[in-house]
C-alpha cells in the first residue's frame, strides 16, 4: 500500500552499516500503514567514520529517531545527553530519539525483545528458574547479560571462545555473572535458558560447538541469529527434543517498544512475523 508523503510526514529510521538487508523498514512501514499513521521509516548507513557526525547533525528532530544497529550502537550511546538506566546496562544503544530542544536520548530495547521471544515462544518459561548461560562476549551478549539480570536471573555464565572477553563482561557486572571455558562441560549443567549471542550460525554456518546435552531436558534454546530462522544451533536443539526460541520474536519484540517511542503509539495487530517470514524466505 502507498502513502502519501507531506510536509507533516514524521521520519524515522534506522542507522548501520550494512542496513540494506534490514527487516525495520519492512516492520516499522507495514505498522504505519496499518495503524494510518503519516510517518515513514528509512534505511542509512553513514560511513562507519562519520556515524557520530551523522547523527550530531539531525539534533533538533527534523528525524524524529533512530534505531541503531551493528557496528553503531556504542557510538550511540556515547553521543547522547540522555541514556536510559537499560541502555546504560547493556552498554549501547539500539534506540535514539531526537528531541526539540536538541537533546539526543539513547534507549535500548533489545532486552525487552530478548524477553517478549521467550514468552511468546517459551510459555511458562521462568527466567528466576536457573542459571542462564549466553554463549558470546561480544555487545549481543552484554545486551541479554542485562537484561536477564534485570528480569531476576539468579545467575548468568559468560562461555565465550576467548576468556579474557568473557571475564571483562563478567567484571563488569558482578559475582552472579561467572565466566565458563567453552570445554567445561560444567557451563550448562542446570541451566534453564542457553543463548547464542555470538555471529556463529549466520547465513547458514554451523553454530556454536556447546554441548546441548549436559543441558537439563527442560531448558531452553535461543538463538540470536534469524537469518536463516532455524539455525543449525537451533536445529541441534530440536534433534534433542529441547524448546527453542528464534532470532526473529526478539527483533519484533525491540521493534515494538521503538515504534512507540518514535511514532507515539503502540503497534497495531497485524502478522508482521509473516511478513518478515516472507521477506526472509526471498532472501531479503
Ligand atoms: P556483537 O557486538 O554483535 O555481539 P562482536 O562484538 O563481534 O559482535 O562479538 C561476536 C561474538 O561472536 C564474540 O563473542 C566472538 O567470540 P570472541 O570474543 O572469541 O571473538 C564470537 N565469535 C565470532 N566468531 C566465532 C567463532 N568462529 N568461534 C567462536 N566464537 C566466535
Amino acid at each position: 500500500m502507498s502513502r502519501a508523503i507531506s510536509g507533516l510526514t514524521t521520519v524515522a529510521g534506522i542507522a548501520g552499516a550494512p542496513v540494506a538487508h534490514s527487516l525495520s523498514p519492512l516492520i516499522h512501514n507495514s505498522w504505519l500503514a496499518a495503524a494510518g499513521i503519516d510517518g515513514v521509516y528509512v534505511a542509512f548507513a553513514p560511513p562507519k567514520d562519520r556515524f557520530a557526525a551523522f547523527a550530531e547533525g539531525l539534533r533538533g528532530g527534523s528525524v524524529r529517531g533512530l534505531n541503531v544497529t551493528v557496528p553503531f550502537k556504542e557510538a550511540a550511546l556515547a553521543l547522547a545527553d540522555r541514556v536510559s538506566d537499560r541502555a546504560r546496562a547493556a552498554g549501547a544503544a539500539n534506540l535514539l530519539l531526537f528531541e526539540p530542544d536538541g537533546a539526543i536520548a539513547a534507549d535500548n530495547t533489545d532486552g525487552l525483545g530478548l524477553l517478549s521471544a521467550l514468552v511468546s515462544q517459551a510459555p511458562g518459561f521462568e527466567v528466576a528458574a536457573g542459571p542462564a548461560a549466553i554463549l558470546g562476549a561480544g555487545g549481543a551478549a552484554r545486551g541479554a547479560v542485562a537484561a536477564l539480570l534485570a528480569a531476576g536471573s539468579p545467575e548468568v555464565r559468560i562461555v565465550n571462545r576467548t576468556r579474557e572477553r568473557a571475564q571483562a563482561l563478567a567484571g563488569s557486572f558482578g559475582p552472579t555473572v561467572r565466566v565458563f571455558a567453552e570445554a567445561d562441560a560444567e557451563a550448562l549443567a542446570g541451566v534453564c535458558l542457553i543463548v547464542n549471542a555470538t555471529s556463529l550460525g549466520l547465513g547458514g554456518g554451523p553454530g556454536p560447538a556447546a554441548a546441548l546435552q549436559a543441558a537439563p531436558p527442560s531448558v531452553v534454546v535461543m538463538d540470536m541469529v534469524y537469518r536463516p530462522l532455524t539455525t543449525e544451533f537451533l536445529s541441534r536443539a530440536e534433534g534433542l527434543g529441547l524448546a527453542t526460541v528464534d532470532g526473529l520474536d526478539m527483533l519484533l519484540g525491540q521493534a515494538g517498544p521503538s515504534f512507540e517511542a518514535l511514532f507515539g503509539a503502540p503497534p497495531p495487530a497485524i502478522d508482521v512475523r509473516g511478513l518478515c517470514l516472507a521477506a526472509l524466505e526471498e532472501g531479503g
